[in-house]
């Protein structure tokens, strides 16, 4: 994992400040969230060690793919609500480093106090001047429009039932692009959702991940989630009391727009299946959800769409 600038040395050494184990930690924040508890109280030596290599490496995926669909967006300026350490600016430098004004809005003094911390640290100009404010999304209002929004892993603090109205705060601070990253969990995906209409209904277009702004067509118990292969480092393991190098951590994102999308045919929206017979993919496309099937003797385009993968936007044609 590598994380922009000077900051994987200024993760270690903050670390390794800390002292002892962190391992207790983990395993009591990793069951805080797991039952829908806030970051409030948490133990942030945890939080680094076991939680955002994770939030970082999912960022870095969900930014990368905007970049991608938004190919003429390059934002100048960045808010980061609900910021935590830093992780969506660190993400976000990774994959448009002319950013130059970075603005954190923190809730948490000890998460303020970390990200002003790793700000100094990280030997980028952008983070090193980067303003650090206390603030409540709850609360967020009349703030300076930047060309990037980003509230990650935030919602899933907050009562479902005001995603919507809250992912509207964060859009009229919008000049150009919202991104929302939540857990890849049923009620991760719940605020997705419900942001999703309220923006829409506002006027906003989607980026992705979906490629059009017709009603979801996720029913039931299904829930719209990818999953991103994050790589540990031996800090990470211990933390985690992992033996595996790496973990496999599901979210679901959300990007909408003031300018159109460069959209795909669709989404892969489940694992590829492959057999002898060729690739099947559950494609989420124009407001309904379908298995596609590319035979492996369809040579030209198997050999285009093969390595195709979930969470993957298919080329158009
Ligand atoms: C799970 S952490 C995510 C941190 C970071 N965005 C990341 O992806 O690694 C959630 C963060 O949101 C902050 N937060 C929660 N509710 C908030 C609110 N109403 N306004 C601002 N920040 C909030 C918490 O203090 C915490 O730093």
């Amino acid at each position: 994992m590598r994380y922009p600038g000077q900051l994987n040395e200024a993760v270690a050494a903050w670390l390794d400040e800390q002292g002892g184990s962190v391992r207790a930690g983990a395993a009591a924040m990793t069951a805080r969230y797991g039952k829908g508890a806030s970051s409030s109280g948490i133990d942030l030596a945890a939080y680094v060690a076991a939680r955002l290599p994770a939030t970082h490496a999912v960022n870095l995926r969900v930014l990368g793919e905007v970049a991608g669909l938004l190919p003429d967006f390059a934002p100048q300026g960045l808010r980061d609500v609900g910021a935590g350490p830093g992780t969506a600016g660190w993400a976000a430098l990774g994959v448009w480093p002319e950013i130059a004004q970075i603005e954190q809005v923190e809730a948490s003094a000890p998460f303020r106090e970390l990200a002003g911390h790793f700000n100094n640290a990280s030997g980028l100009s952008a983070l090193a001047e980067a303003a650090v404010v206390a603030g409540d999304l709850r609360a967020l209002a009349g703030a300076e429009p930047r060309d990037l929004v980003v509230a990650s892993y935030v919602l899933a603090e907050l009562p479902e039932a005001e995603a919507g109205e809250l992912a509207l705060r964060l859009w009229q601070g919008a000049k150009e692009v919202l991104v929302l990253v939540e857990p890849g969990s049923p009620q991760g995906f719940a605020r997705i959702r419900r942001a999703r209409d309220a923006l829409i209904k506002a006027g906003g277009h989607v980026a992705g991940p979906c490629t059009h702004d017709l009603a979801c067509p996720i029913t039931g118990a299904d829930w719209c989630h990818f999953k991103e292969r994050v790589q540990r480092s031996r800090a990470h393991m211990h933390a985690k009391g992992a033996s595996v190098p790496f973990e496999d951590e599901p979210y679901s994102w959300l990007a909408v727009a003031r300018m159109r999308a460069v959209r795909g045919a669709g989404r892969i929206i489940g694992p590829a299946a492959h057999t002898k017979a060729g690739l099947s993919l559950r494609v989420c496309a124009d407001g309904s959800i379908a298995e596609r099937h590319i035979a492996s003797r369809d040579k030209a385009t198997y050999k285009r769409l093969r390595k195709m993968a979930w969470g993957d936007s298919l080329p158009i044609g």
